[in-house]
């Protein structure tokens, strides 16, 4: 949910924020006329940077703008009380045994627009670009987690390649149903079917999406959706998407990284487990590291599945390694990527940073 509306931020969270000051960038870069456009388009990232003697409250959002100690600090602070005061039991229970009836509550609340389009989805994912245009022949791509379709429709709406299918699926039937209601859907290059990307294979059930067979997709899009996953099933969804995908099939990444002000901003009873909490409406949100990410998506294999950090702590430090090594993992990690920004409200002078991460990955041939 990179659109998560900006609620107003409780007040401890926002007098620390406001009195962090962002780091200055280095000449270099700073200097650079190329990385130093002060553009006002929210959609491109990395062109509008904080120099010395920029006054913060000129535009809404700053690109690349790393927390300075003592918000880090303020974070950790936060972390330890929510700790200290996790989800009950019950709560817990609730949130994790069935995910899909809180996000059809969710669905069921919110409108199509709860989400903002995504304009700026080609141009950060080229291959997007590419799959659409007039003469890219039959492509496959599928969204895992598609919610209300803020990444299909805008994909169709720009489309000119006659042979592209879209399959947008969500274990959620409300969040298809407000797909297959939508003006915007159009069954000529989009299909929108219930899917649960965790699902595990059956006598009945091959846990594939409707109408996909193994290894028939060019492009998996995944926005916003490995965040709803708890930890354990983080391995099953790699599973599925493996199989899923052609070899040399793409899939594109963006989610939650850690310390993001999302995070920073939950209050006690809503702590899972680490990095992992149930927001006010039920569902999950789990907030990632980018070296996490490297180890997932560049170890995992269908034979050996998630490889646990104390496995690849004892293979580091032991000939007899059992760890995958990472250049013979089953996906190429080709681009991964913190994306940070500093939002700027510029009416009540506050500042929030927010921080994402992006990665491009590739089943190896
Ligand atoms: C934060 S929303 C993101 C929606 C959409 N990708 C976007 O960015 O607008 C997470 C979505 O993942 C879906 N989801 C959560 N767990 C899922 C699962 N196991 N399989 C498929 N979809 C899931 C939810 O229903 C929800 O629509």
């Amino acid at each position: 949910m990179s659109a998560t509306p900006i609620i107003s931020a409780p007040i401890d969270v926002v007098s620390t924020v406001e009195a962090a000051t962002p780091p200055q960038l280095p000449p270099h870069r700073s200097h650079d006329p190329a990385n130093n456009l002060k553009r006002t388009d929210p959609f491109q990232f990395g062109s509008r940077f904080l120099e010395e003697g920029d006054n913060v409250f000129e535009f809404n959002a700053w690109d690349h703008v790393e927390p300075d100690d003592e918000y880090k600090a303020f974070a950790e602070v936060q972390y330890a009380k929510q700790r200290e005061c996790p989800a009950s039991d019950f709560d817990k229970l609730r949130f994790n045994a069935d995910p899909v009836k809180w996000w059809n509550v969710f669905y069921k609340n919110n409108t199509a627009n709860f989400f903002k389009d995504r304009k700026w989805l080609r141009q950060e994912f080229p291959i997007l670009a590419e799959v659409t245009q007039k003469d890219a022949g039959k492509k496959v791509v599928l969204e895992v987690g598609a919610g209300a379709g803020n990444t299909a429709f805008p994909l169709i709406r720009n489309n000119e390649n006659e042979e592209l299918m879209v399959h947008a699926c969500d274990f959620s039937k409300e969040a298809v149903k407000v797909m297959r209601e939508s003006e915007y859907y159009d069954t000529n290059f989009m299909t929108a079917d219930v899917w649960d990307v965790s699902a595990i294979p059956s006598e009945e059930n091959d846990s594939l999406p409707p109408g996909l067979t193994e290894g028939s997709v060019d492009v998996v899009i995944l926005i916003f959706i490995f965040s709803a996953l708890s930890p354990q099933e983080w391995g099953r969804a790699l599973h599925n998407i493996y199989r899923v995908l052609k070899p040399g099939g793409r899939v594109l990444f963006r989610d939650y990284g850690r310390g993001d002000l999302a995070q920073v901003r939950f209050k006690k009873n809503r702590y899972l487990d680490e990095n992992f909490y149930a927001r006010g409406d039920g569902t999950r949100v789990y907030f990632f590291d980018r070296d996490q990410l490297e180890e997932m998506w560049g170890r995992w294999t269908p034979e050996k599945g998630l490889q646990e950090p104390s496995t690849l702590e004892a293979a580091a430090g032991s000939d007899a390694t059992q760890a995958t090594a990472k250049d013979d993992g089953a996906f190429d990690v080709v681009r991964l990527a913190i994306d940070r920004r500093l939002v700027v409200n510029r009416q009540m002078k506050l500042k929030m940073y927010r921080c994402w991460i992006q990665g491009h990955f590739t089943k190896r041939e």
